[in-house]
C-alpha cells in the first residue's frame, strides 16, 4: 500500500451541526500525526473547481461551537457520472491527495464508496446528517442538536396548544427516517409520532383515534416525519379537519431550523472522537468503512453495511411513547 502523506476532507450533502467539530478533529489528528491536510470546498464539486486550500491548525480555530460548515457543503451532480469522478480523480493527484474523509449522510457515503472502489484510493467516512439514518452507528453527527431544536420548539408549540385546546400536527426532518419524530416525540411529552418505518398498511390516524389519543387529553401533539410514505404534516391535517370537524387543528412544519445551531455537548464530542478515529483508521490501512460509535466504541463500518442496510427502530421506543401518552 502506498504511503499516505496528504489528507483531503469534505462536507458533503445536507449540512450537521457538529460538522465543524469534525472538520478539526480530522484537521488536527491528520497534523498532530505528522500527515498534511487540504480541506475541498462545496463537498464534492471542490474536486471540479478545484478549491482547496491546505489547511493548518489555525484554519480549525474557533470553530468547534459553530453550526454549519466552514466547508461549505452542496449535492454534486457531476460526480455521480464515471467521467464525472475521472475528473475528481485527476484533481486529487495533481493536488497530491491520497486519502478523502467525507463527512456527510447516505448519499455523500454511496459517492465515495464508487469512488474509492474505481480509482483504489482509501475514502473514510463521518455519519454527518441530522436524520440519524446510518446503519452501524448509534447516532450521526449533527442528530442530537437538532432532536434539541424540535424539543424547544414542540415546548413552545405546547404552550399555545394547551391554551387553545389545539390539535397540532409538528412536522420535522428525517428523509426516510422516523428517528427524529419518535425520539423528538418522547423528548418533548408529544402525544404520537407517524413515522414512514410503521407498517404503511395501517391507517396511522385511525389508529391514534381508536386509541383514544384525545379521550383524557384536549389538546395534543403529534409528531410526523417527513417523507412520501407518511404523506406529511398538512396530510393530516386536511384529514382531521374532513373527518373529525370537532378537533380544532393547526400545522407546524419546523423546515430547515432543525439543521442549523451550536452543535451540543453531545455532537462535539462525538464528531471529535469519530474525527480523530478517521486519522487513526488511515494511518492503520483501513479503506472504504464509515466511522461509528456503537455502546461508546469506535467502530470501523464498511460503506455496503452503512448504507444499505436500513437501520432499524428500535420497537421499546415506540412502546415508551405509547406508554407515556395515556
Ligand atoms: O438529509 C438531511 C435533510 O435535512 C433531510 O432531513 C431532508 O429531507 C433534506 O435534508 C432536505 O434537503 P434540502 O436542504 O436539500 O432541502
Amino acid at each position: 500500500m502506498s504511503k499516505i502523506n496528504c489528507v483531503g476532507v469534505l462536507t458533503s450533502g445536507g449540512d450537521a451541526p457538529g460538522m465543524n467539530a469534525a472538520i478539526r478533529a480530522v484537521t488536527r489528528s491528520a497534523i498532530y500525526n505528522g500527515l498534511r491536510v487540504k480541506g475541498i470546498y462545496r463537498g464534492y464539486r471542490g474536486l471540479f473547481t478545484n478549491e482547496i486550500v491546505e489547511f493548518n491548525s489555525q484554519n480549525v480555530s474557533n470553530i468547534i461551537q459553530q453550526g454549519g460548515t466552514i466547508l461549505k457543503t452542496a449535492r454534486c451532480q457531476e460526480f455521480t457520472t464515471p467521467e464525472g469522478r475521472k475528473i475528481a480523480h485527476d484533481t486529487m493527484k495533481q493536488q497530491e491527495i491520497d486519502a478523502l474523509v467525507v463527512i456527510g449522510g447516505d448519499g455523500s457515503l454511496t459517492g465515495a464508496r464508487i469512488f474509492a472502489q474505481e480509482f483504489d484510493i482509501p475514502c473514510i467516512g463521518l455519519p454527518g446528517t441530522i436524520d440519524n439514518d446510518l446503519y452501524g452507528t448509534d447516532s450521526t453527527i449533527g442528530y442530537d442538536t437538532a432532536m434539541n431544536t424540535i424539543m424547544e420548539a414542540v415546548d413552545k408549540i405546547r404552550d399555545t396548544a394547551t391554551s387553545h385546546d389545539r390539535l397540532f400536527f409538528v412536522e420535522v426532518m428525517g428523509r426516510d427516517a422516523g428517528f427524529l419524530a419518535l425520539n423528538g416525540a418522547i423528548a418533548s411529552g408529544a402525544e404520537a409520532a407517524i413515522i414512514p418505518e410503521f407498517d404503511t398498511k395501517v391507517d396511522q390516524l385511525e389508529e391514534l383515534i381508536k386509541n383514544g389519543f384525545r379521550k383524557t387529553k384536549n389538546s395534543s401533539i403529534v409528531l410526523v416525519a417527513e417523507s412520501e410514505i407518511t404523506g406529511g404534516a398538512m396530510h393530516y391535517a386536511e384529514r382531521v379537519k374532513n373527518e373529525y370537524p370537532q378537533y380544532d387543528v393547526r400545522v407546524t412544519i419546523l423546515g430547515h431550523i432543525q439543521r442549523g445551531g451550536n452543535p451540543t455537548a453531545y455532537d462535539r464530542i462525538l464528531a471529535s472522537r469519530l474525527g480523530a478515529a478517521a486519522i487513526d483508521a488511515i494511518m492503520d490501512d483501513q479503506r472504504n468503512v464509515m466511522i461509528g460509535i456503537e455502546h461508546d466504541e469506535i467502530v470501523y463500518v464498511p460503506f455496503s453495511k452503512a448504507i444499505k442496510k436500513d437501520k432499524p427502530i428500535k420497537q421499546g421506543l415506540i412502546n415508551v411513547l405509547k406508554t407515556l401518552s395515556i
